[in-house]
């Protein structure tokens, strides 16, 4: 009965003030459109100053409770409590500090600031109760999860799980072709060490960016699983003509061929229910008011809760591609950039997270993810699960995305008596 009773102590050892503290400071980092209520979105892109900020920001505080801070070769920010040997695997925990573009504040950063303050308060908890921690706890702020700048998303974490290779990543460009390698060498020269050891599990807390939380009026969620997902770059290519001297019957309008493809994509995701499709991104170049684009270049990105329906809706897309590019007498590129399985977590630490909650007297949801998460790259690794807390109206990559603060305060009870749990 210890771990349940050490489990209640190390939720209740849960600061509410740290914990804000540290998410108000990170928060400040890259905030944009302040309104009146004081509200604001956050914007760090991968490997920008922000993010390095917000990095930084995470090891001072981690530092200053006592954790040994180390950066990686590809920018992930390690914080570790306990013997750093190559001998005892760690548990691990954390989330990422990097956001979309125009982006909210709790996406990520609302992870790596519970998972700090829960390791702070199970080690309190295990301290109290005159038991050493049996392995080191060590919390994560992955870089580049979203891939809002640098595709792939969940980049920190692959090369970290060793699904994606060091060079591939360094060399990844964004839009205005510099290089991972160089973004990261701009602020944080120096090799970064190696990992240590895989991990003995990993839990991540996350906001929900759905509505089921808040529509049942509970804190926290257990999560059992992330949908499929496959992201691709496209292109639809034309001819540059001028906007008045070139008969309608003589253009290759690429923007034309381009938006037919768009008006597709609904249609696609409504005949693989609960499939979802997006356009995130399109740029018709050259982009001057008088010429007839001549090239558009885009995005898209289907999910599904069944791998088979995801490759059946990008086969949709493309043949789709192909037929609005020869009614316009255009060409049409497809580009795989990623792709991520269905993954289902482990089923005894989802089932010890439950424990966890109902030993914090917190009540808890089962849910199934929709967003992608860092813990995808874990699962295959190590045995991994998440938890959700709520968000406001289910809003995400947003300015006005939110989750109150007592809900982050819940949701870390929940994620320190799973630690507490683990290591009992
Ligand atoms: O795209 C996602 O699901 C996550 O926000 N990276
Ligand atoms: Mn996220
Ligand atoms: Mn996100």
């Amino acid at each position: 009965m210890r771990s349940a009773t050490t489990a209640a102590r190390a939720a209740a050892a849960v600061s509410a003030e740290r914990l804000q503290a540290l998410f108000h400071s990170i928060s400040e980092v890259g905030a944009y459109g302040r309104a009146a209520d004081g509200r604001h979105g956050c914007e760090r892109l991968a490997f920008s100053e922000e993010a390095h900020i917000a990095h930084q920001l995470f090891a001072e505080a981690a530092r200053e409770t006592g954790l040994t801070v180390r950066r990686d070769r590809i920018g992930n920010t390690f914080a570790r409590l306990g013997p750093a040997d190559r001998e005892t695997a760690p548990v691990l925990t954390g989330s990422h500090l990097d956001t979309v573009a125009a982006g909210g504040c709790f996406d990520g950063a609302a992870g790596v600031v519970c998972s700090l303050e829960a390791v702070r308060a199970v080690s309190l908890a295990f301290r109290e109760s005159g038991a050493a921690l049996p392995r080191p706890l060590e919390v994560v702020a992955w870089a580049n999860e979203e891939g809002a700048r640098f595709p792939p998303a969940m980049m920190g974490s692959a090369v970290y799980a060793g699904s994606l290779p060091i060079e591939a990543a360094l060399s990844a460009t964004d839009s205005e072709g510099i290089s991972v390698r160089d973004a990261l060498a701009a602020r944080a020269p120096g090799e970064g060490t190696q990992p240590l050891l895989p991990p003995a599990s990993y839990l991540e807390l996350h906001i929900e960016q759905g509505v089921e939380l808040e529509a049942a009026g509970v804190p926290v969620a257990v999560v059992d699983g992330v949908q499929a997902q496959l992201a691709g770059d496209w292109r639809m290519i034309g001819r540059e003509a001028h906007a008045g001297a070139t008969p309608m019957e003589r253009r290759r309008d690429a923007l034309l061929g381009a938006a037919a493809l768009i008006t597709e994509v609904s249609g696609i995701a409504h005949a693989h229910p609960p499939g979802v499709a997006t356009v995130g991104k399109s740029v018709a170049f050259p982009g001057s008011r008088n010429t007839v684009p001549g090239l558009v270049e885009a995005t898209i990105d289907l999910r599904h809760p069944e791998e088979r329906a995801v490759r059946t809706m990008a086969a949709d897309f493309i043949r789709a591609g192909e037929a609005c590019a020869a009614q316009c007498g255009l060409s049409f590129e497809f580009t795989e950039r990623w792709r991520s399985p269905r993954v289902t977590f482990s089923p005894h630490l989802v089932d010890l997270c439950s424990r966890a909650a109902d030993a914090a007297g917190i009540p808890a949801l089962r849910l199934f993810s929709a967003a992608g998460h860092d813990a995808v790259n874990l699962a295959p690794i190590t045995p991994a699960a998440m938890l959700f807390v709520p968000s406001t109206g289910g809003v995400s990559h947003h300015p006005e995305e939110f989750t109150e603060m007592n809900a982050l305060v819940q949701g870390a009870r929940v994620l320190s008596a799973t630690l507490a749990l683990l290591l009992g």
